[in-house]
């Protein structure tokens, strides 16, 4: 603690503003002291770095820490300070709750907001406490340069919103957004579990109840961090059940027709359903056997590693990832991805379909959301894992993969104006290890509309790069994980915002978020998809519109020192969502419609709202779902071959 103490010490930069202030600077949340706390400093300086302490504490803010130091980083974070979930040895103790689980498979909370949450969900006054309190003690983000604000001006605009009453309508929008969220929670002998996906009393269709009556393990990532962010009384609990529900599941033989799946492998999602014989609750998991088209997730794995650490990150309870069994869940999952095979990239090679967008949509191949979310999980295990001679040699591959990896993509996916311009103008059939032109893209591949979609200003990583092939599709999960995990460079985080700005008409319209840009149409649409009839254009994943997104665009924009983006987003978001009734996602161009087979009340949608709010009033709660970069990592040079290498 000592070192860490002493390098923020040595980071507290002079500001002439009168606030606290977030810096995000190299990537790193700093804070600032004003200059009002200066000059008292020199006559109470003690009270000052009191003061300063108890701010950091507040916002849960943590300092920079030394470059190479993962494991310790991950350790410094401060930690939940509410007093009845910290034991005396500093673990986390679960607070009893009555929640009661009916006897019914995949119970949902039988008590709606009354009995579980509804006096604790009320609580505005409790809110303008803790969640909004960092922000009335003005801590500030870097003016965005784009758009001339920073975190001050949401400051004063909440502040002229609460006289005008849209702060009202927000807040209750909240209000209503946990009751919802707390009645989809999922019970298994007790313990609250998971999520359900929706809870929609109008999806009577078999299938869709069979669909939501599971707790997928994607959907869940936004809840979980609603209940680590939720003010004044997070709620751990469920996160850790989850994560211990899942890594037990996980555990489990998976078999399909004959063919058994990797050890590794987490579920797609599972279900609670109370088996009358044995009088117990038992639980169901699907491995991508009851997919659409019978693929596995490999998201899943990937997620439950980010979000142990985000759990660790919050509670500060490390004797949760430091279990054995944890442990080996972690490198179980890794142990899928590391082996060596085949490969000339560093990238993994995915089936279509085995993430969020979990039908037929060309993704397959190197889809960047799942190459972003590697490397995202490959630094969260990194700073997870511990040393003993069994992890030592898995280490010193994880490192490698980074690096491989976060050079393939900041290279090869990376497009703006030059890089369109420079492959527009590519020479093919390039045989030597000097090929400019590595992947022989035929410069007659790259679609009409990038040309016009491209701005001058800003550029993103495409959605998948392979030989010959180019994926020039924009999808928003892969940029923004990227963002988050400091894949993308500054400059690259800088891009990607400016690009979201330039073409906010096309990626964000009148309801947040694009999934993918642009919608797959007519011929393409029947070879791509298989001619998938709930994936036509401009509808679900092809090129619909996902409130749940929301989250991520929030918190890489906050990360990028762009908040005044998001809040933008929000407002949009703001004026339908719930009236709605929260639904699954939208269709049309601009986002307009609800979703023609939208389920309703989707629980991820209303715990992407919640998320992206609680970020935007407590913006240190970003330390939970994002790492700062590491300097190790080489920056990008695009130079002629510079990748190959060859050793006797
Ligand atoms: C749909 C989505 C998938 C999600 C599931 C549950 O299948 O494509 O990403 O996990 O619904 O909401």
């Amino acid at each position: 603690m000592s070192s860490s103490l002493s390098d923020s010490e040595n980071n507290i930069p002079s500001t002439s503003t009168d606030e606290l202030q977030f810096h995000m600077d190299d990537d790193q949340i700093m804070i600032e002291t004003s200059a009002a706390e200066k000059s008292n400093a020199s006559v109470q300086q003690d009270d000052t770095t009191d003061e300063i302490w108890r701010n950091i504490e507040n916002s849960r803010v943590r300092f920079p820490m030394t470059r190479d130091d993962h494991r310790q980083g991950l350790k410094r974070s401060t930690t939940l300070k509410s007093p009845n979930l910290t034991g005396p040895e500093g673990e986390v103790v679960i607070p009893t709750t009555d929640h009661d689980s009916s006897k019914q498979s995949a119970s949902a909370s039988p008590m709606g907001t009354d009995g579980v949450g509804g006096g604790r969900d009320g609580e505005s006054s409790d809110k303008d406490k803790s969640g909004r309190g960092s922000l009335d003690n003005k801590t500030i983000l870097k003016p965005s340069p784009s758009v001339g604000t920073s975190l001050l001006n949401l400051v004063t605009e909440a502040t002229s919103a609460k006289s005008n009453g849209t702060e009202s309508s927000s807040s209750s929008m909240m209000d209503e957004a946990w009751e919802r969220l707390r009645s989809s929670f999922v019970y298994f002998q007790k313990k609250p579990v998971g999520t359900l996906a929706a809870l929609d009393p109008s999806a009577e269709a078999l299938n869709y109840n069979q669909a939501i009556l599971q707790v997928f393990v994607r959907d869940f990532v936004p809840t979980a961090l609603a209940c680590l962010m939720r003010v004044p009384d997070p709620e751990p609990e469920i996160v850790k059940n989850f994560l211990l529900k899942t890594l037990h599941l996980q555990g489990w033989k998976k078999t399909i027709d004959n063919f058994t799946l990797g050890e590794g492998v987490m579920p797609a999602s599972f279900k609670v359903m109370y088996d009358s014989y044995q009088e117990k609750d038992v639980l169901k998991a699907d491995f991508g056997g009851s997919a659409i088209g019978r693929v596995a997730p490999v998201d899943s794995g990937f997620w439950w590693i980010i979000l142990l650490r985000s759990y660790t990150k919050c509670t500060g309870d490390y004797t949760l990832s430091e279990r054995p069994e944890v442990q080996k869940g972690m490198k179980l999952i890794l142990n899928l991805c590391l082996s060596d095979g085949f490969d000339t990239f560093p990238t993994l090679l995915c089936a279509d379909g085995c993430s969020m967008i979990d039908r037929r949509m060309g993704i397959y191949g190197y889809p960047i959301e799942i190459q972003a979310l590697f490397f995202f999980a490959l630094r969260c295990a990194q700073q997870m894992l511990k040393q003993d001679s069994d992890s030592n040699r898995l280490i010193e591959r994880i490192e490698r993969r980074i690096t491989a990896l976060s050079y393939h993509i900041r290279n090869y996916y990376w497009l703006d104006f030059t890089q369109l311009n420079n492959i527009y103008r590519y020479k093919t059939e390039e045989y030597s290890h000097t090929a400019v032109n590595k992947f022989n893209v035929i410069p007659e591949s790259i679609p009409d509309w990038v040309f016009d979609f491209m701005p001058l200003r800003g550029g993103y990583f495409i959605g998948n790069v392979s030989p010959a092939r180019m994926d020039f599709r924009w999808f928003l999960i892969g940029n923004c994980i990227a963002i988050l995990s400091s894949l993308a460079t500054l400059a690259q985080a800088t891009a990607i915002m400016d690009l979201v700005e330039e073409r906010w008409e096309d990626l964000i319209g009148e309801m947040p978020l694009k999934i993918a840009y642009p919608a797959l149409e007519g011929y393409q649409w029947r070879i791509v998809t298989g001619c998938d009839p709930k994936n036509i254009r401009w509808s679900y994943h092809n090129g619909g519109s996902w409130p749940v997104l929301l989250w991520l665009l929030t918190a890489a924009c906050i990360k990028a020192g762009r908040p005044q983006i998001a809040k933008r987003a929000i407002e949009l978001v703001e004026q339908r969502l719930s009236k709605d009734g929260w639904p699954e996602y939208y269709d049309g161009k601009k986002g307009r419609y609800i979703g023609k087979q939208a389920r309703k009340y989707q629980t991820w949608s209303i715990s992407g709202y919640l998320v992206a709010k609680l970020m935007i009033e407590n913006p240190s709660n970003l330390a939970m779902i994002s790492l700062e970069e590491d300097k190790k990592i080489e920056k990008p040079r695009l130079t002629r071959s510079a990748s190959w290498s060859c050793s006797r």
